[in-house]
């Protein structure tokens, strides 16, 4: 028999690799309010009663709670739907996983620290700028402090599900590179470590698998700016002749990116090296792995 697994918030760029890297091994149910997928079902995880009603039927073995409002600058325009959306709805997981008796996985981020130090381990302590930054926290700690048995996992900069759902960093460029553009403003200000989404998924695989419940940093190897994940994405695309880089700072773009952002977000992954289950690749590996398989025939 397979185990079951109820994912909720699971329409976007990390759900696209959830369905992919656990479809075959468990039962799913994946629902979202953003119905994008045959095989989605329409959640709203904000209706506490619905969620309940929803996920008790499925009779999940885990709860996965992985969607969230993800657009910085959104959550500082609509703070009350952000904390309901990032924060309550947590709330309402917790609950549901207490009352089945069920393991709860929870997806934290990078950007709950300051930016004050360099990099930070499992253990430094969060101190959120922004309201996304926030809500996420305050999702953390709930689970930390109520959850029977949880998995939280901190990833950083997202990159996964290509085109059709990536709305971060890797698209933003990519976007710009397949209308043309010759020359790419990069900010040279800010810190982080990549995150893709496919070995971030066979990462808590093994952590559920093997019952090691807590919580953990869960980046790809080494260290990196945006400045060089960029450079680093013109080489795979071998257009490092072809496109200018221009390094700018933050305030280049204060009128679009004005939600506060840390100067560093490098995670270190302390806990998953320790405990030997880290399946993430160097960042570089993983970029190229990303766009290998995403993005084939995308720019000329
Ligand atoms: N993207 C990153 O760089 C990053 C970094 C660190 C951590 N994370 C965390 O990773 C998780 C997955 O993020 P992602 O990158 O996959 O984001 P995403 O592509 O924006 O996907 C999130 C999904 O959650 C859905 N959702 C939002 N509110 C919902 C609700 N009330 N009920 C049901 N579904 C709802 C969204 O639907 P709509 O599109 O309709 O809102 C979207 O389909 C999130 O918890 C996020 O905070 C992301």
């Amino acid at each position: 028999m397979k185990k079951r697994i109820y994912i909720a918030g699971c329409g976007g760029m990390l759900g696209e690799a959830f369905y992919k890297q656990f479809n075959e091994e468990y039962d799913l149910k994946c629902s979202d309010k953003d119905v994008n997928e045959d095989w989605l079902s329409f959640l709203d995880f904000r209706e506490r009663e619905a969620y309940i009603k929803d996920v008790e039927n499925f009779k999940p073995d885990y709860l996965f709670h992985i969607g969230a409002y993800t657009d910085l600058e959104f959550c500082e325009e609509n703070k009350e739907d952000t904390y309901r959306t990032n924060t309550l709805s947590v709330e309402n997981a917790v609950y549901i996983a207490n009352k089945l008796n069920i393991p709860l996985l929870y997806i934290s981020t990078a950007g709950i620290f300051d930016g004050k130090q360099d990099l930070y381990d499992d253990w430094d302590t969060p101190n959120p700028l922004g309201v996304y930054a926030r809500s996420k926290y305050m999702g953390e700690r709930f689970v930390c402090e109520n959850a029977n048995r949880f998995v939280i996992c901190r990833a950083g900069w997202m990159m996964g599900a290509g085109p059709k759902k990536d709305k971060k960093f890797i698209q933003k460029l990519m976007k710009q590179l397949k209308e043309g553009k010759k020359e790419l403003f990069i900010v040279n200000d800010k810190d982080g470590t990549p995150t893709y989404t496919h070995d971030f998924a066979l990462t808590v695989k093994e952590l559920i698998q093997k019952e090691y419940w807590g919580l953990y940093n869960c980046v790809c190897g080494g260290e990196t700016s945006r400045l060089e994940v960029a450079k680093e994405l013109v080489k795979i695309l071998g257009k490092e002749n072809e496109i200018k880089i221009t390094s700018v700072s933050s305030d280049h773009f204060k009128d679009v990116y004005y939600a506060e952002r840390p100067p560093s977000e490098r995670l270190i992954t302390r806990k998953l090296d320790l405990r030997g289950v880290n399946k993430m690749q160097d960042w570089k590996i993983a970029l190229k792995t990303y766009i290998d398989r995403y993005y084939s025939g995308y720019v000329d």
